[in-house]
């Protein structure tokens, strides 16, 4: 219902050509299709319900298949990006278009086209493109010696793949989109904020969610839990029982600040978590820690300085977050860590990531191979064009902490010179509680930043939505309501509903009783 009255919104174009049959149209367009630099492998009609296999992607990406919800024409073809690099890419092209062009992102180091992405985009009515990011498989091993890899991941692979999918969405339907957005969360956060930053014609609303900003320091912030681990000794490390005592201990100092005692931290950056208060008085016991142990957990939340300049604000606080570093973390270095340093900084494959030194992050961050980096605060070319971003991250994020989210709006704050009122007008920044890293957790996290986590097609509940309302009919989302379903399971139902705010204000509950109700929650500076 919700689906057909967003779509009913924007006037749906009529079928292409002048009485040409979808199906027809589309494996005519092989042939119609003549793009500089790039081969169509396969143009092909894809009905509603269809179970589509791709035996040939990588399994490192873990895209078996995709059941896709509407009609659509299916165009594969593969780009050169430069003369010794090329990216693949896919158009799905619906027969229900709204007008509307749509990119999406890719995650991790990888290398994966996200089919639920191009799934849920243009069974929304989007004429929406992926990209394999300019080498296949999640891990970086083409990142050596080419540096022109490197620089499709970094950012030429979605800037091209989006200007040859504007073309074929103009071929096919016979006439040129309306309005174009991007979609994209962890790298494709950061590959959103990178075309704002560099690229700011591109698309004209961008929703780009827990985004690998200062992607080199990033790198090497996820690189240090490993060796905090691994030199923790036997008796530095909190045996996994005692995980859940941390959480009870963090929550018992934390909780409360928002005014809910409801197992969700609002805003962490005002949490001083001490876990020294869970030091053993005397005994063993199964419910406290050594000092030894206490310092573990301290340092896996302190942030990443390299003498003496901050790399990385520390991991937010948060419950689960200690079970989720150690589990993460601690078998062996960070698969991303170590595949950039090895291929994209060093270009060693022999090279022992184990423990990085802090001239090893100094240098990644000033070579920033490819441009990768991402952190520049100058938007004004952005917002001069009427352009618009949606920036989310989730509050118990165990990938990227959250809190250099808040840092790069403070960032650009600074350098545009801009009070938060005035970024309001094209950058908003949500901060989603109990939301670990792109989705899941126990607050309410289906905001429908990707299908798996749509709740509702309303602007006021679904940020893709919001953005398209925002652009088209001007009117900014002034919260992002989230829900939370029973045990985080849909089918159970809706647990509760809770309006998230946009930073700089932070959610606090007014109530006395039920935090579940969304009306005892609100949004204070
Ligand atoms: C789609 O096909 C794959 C491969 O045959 C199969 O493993 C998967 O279960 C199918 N998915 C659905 C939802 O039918
Ligand atoms: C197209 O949208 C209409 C409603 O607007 C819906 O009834 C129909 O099922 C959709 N068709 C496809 C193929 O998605
Ligand atoms: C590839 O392109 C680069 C940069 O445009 C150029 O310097 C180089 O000579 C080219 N290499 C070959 C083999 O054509
Ligand atoms: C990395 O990806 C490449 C390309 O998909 C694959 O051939 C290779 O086996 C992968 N390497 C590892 C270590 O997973
Ligand atoms: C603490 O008690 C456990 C279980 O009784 C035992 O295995 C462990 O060795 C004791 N640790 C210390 C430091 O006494
Ligand atoms: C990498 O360095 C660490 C610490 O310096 C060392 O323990 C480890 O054995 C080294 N790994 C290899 C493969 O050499
Ligand atoms: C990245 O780390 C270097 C230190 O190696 C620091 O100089 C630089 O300011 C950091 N960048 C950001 C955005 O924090
Ligand atoms: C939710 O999960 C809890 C704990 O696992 C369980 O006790 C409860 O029955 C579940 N509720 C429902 C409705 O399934």
């Amino acid at each position: 219902m919700a689906l057909k009255s967003f779509i009913a919104a924007a006037a749906v174009v009529a079928l292409p050509r002048v009485n040409a049959d979808f199906q027809q149209a589309c494996a005519a367009l092989a042939s119609q299709l003549t793009i500089r630099d790039t081969t169509v492998s396969s143009t092909s009609f894809v009905a509603a319900g269809t179970n589509l296999t791709f035996p040939t992607v990588d399994p490192t990406c873990e895209t078996p298949f995709q059941v896709v919800s509407s009609d659509v024409c299916r165009v594969v073809l593969t780009l050169v990006t430069s003369n010794r690099s090329s990216t693949i890419m896919e158009a799905w092209l619906p027969s229900n278009w709204t007008g509307r062009f749509l990119s999406t992102g890719n995650g991790g180091i990888g290398g994966c086209i996200q089919y639920t992405d191009l799934d849920y985009a243009s069974s929304l009515g989007f004429a929406t493109t992926g990209s394999n990011n300019g080498h296949s498989g999640q891990n970086g091993t083409l990142f050596l010696n080419n540096i022109e890899v490197v620089r499709d991941f970094a950012w030429r692979s979605l800037l091209t793949s989006a200007v040859v999918g504007k073309q074929i969405t103009n071929d096919f339907y016979g006439k040129p989109h309306t309005k174009s957005y991007y979609l994209g969360c962890s790298t494709g956060g950061r590959q959103g904020w990178k075309m704002a930053q560099e690229f700011p014609d591109l698309f004209d609303g961008i929703v780009a969610g827990s985004p690998a900003l200062a992607f080199d320091n990033l790198t090497s912030w996820s690189g240090m839990f490993f060796p905090i681990i691994a030199n923790a000794g036997p008796d530095g490390y909190p045996p996994p029982p005692l995980w859940g005592a941390v959480d009870t201990e963090l929550l018992k100092q934390c909780d409360g600040i928002d005014g809910a005692v409801d197992g969700i931290i609002e805003d962490p950056s005002l949490c001083n978590f001490r876990p020294e208060a869970l030091i053993c008085p005397s005994a063993n016991s199964s419910s406290c820690l050594t000092p030894k142990q206490a310092a573990t957990v301290r340092a896996i939340f302190e942030p990443l300085f390299a003498d003496g300049s901050l790399v990385y604000p520390r991991l937010q606080f948060g419950p689960g977050l200690v079970a989720a570093v150690f589990e993460i973390y601690s078998q062996s270095q960070f698969l991303f860590t170590d595949n950039w340093f090895r291929f994209a900084v060093f270009n060693d494959p022999a090279f022992n990531t184990s423990v990085l030194t802090p001239d090893e992050i100094s240098f990644a961050w000033n070579l920033n191979p490819g441009d990768v980096n991402t952190w520049s605060g100058d938007l004004s070319k952005f917002r001069n064009r009427g352009a618009k971003i949606l920036h989310y991250h989730g509050q118990q994020d165990q990938i990227i902490t959250s809190a250099n989210s808040n840092r790069y709006y403070d960032f650009v704050s600074q350098t545009m010179r801009l009070p938060h009122t005035s970024l309001d007008e094209f950058y908003r920044f949500f901060r989603i509680s109990g939301m670990e890293h792109c989705g899941g957790g126990q607050g309410a996290t289906f905001i429908g930043n990707v299908e798996a986590s749509v709740a509702s097609l309303d602007p006021d509940e679904n940020v893709l939505t919001a953005m398209v309302r925002w652009i088209e009919e001007g009117v900014a989302p002034e919260t992002i309501t989230g829900t939370a379903f029973v045990n985080q399971t849909q089918a159970l139902g809706v647990d509760f509903k809770r309006a998230h705010c946009r930073y700089p204000y932070r959610n606090v509950n007014t109530g006395t009783g039920d935090f579940k109700d969304p009306a005892t929650w609100k949004c204070i500076l």
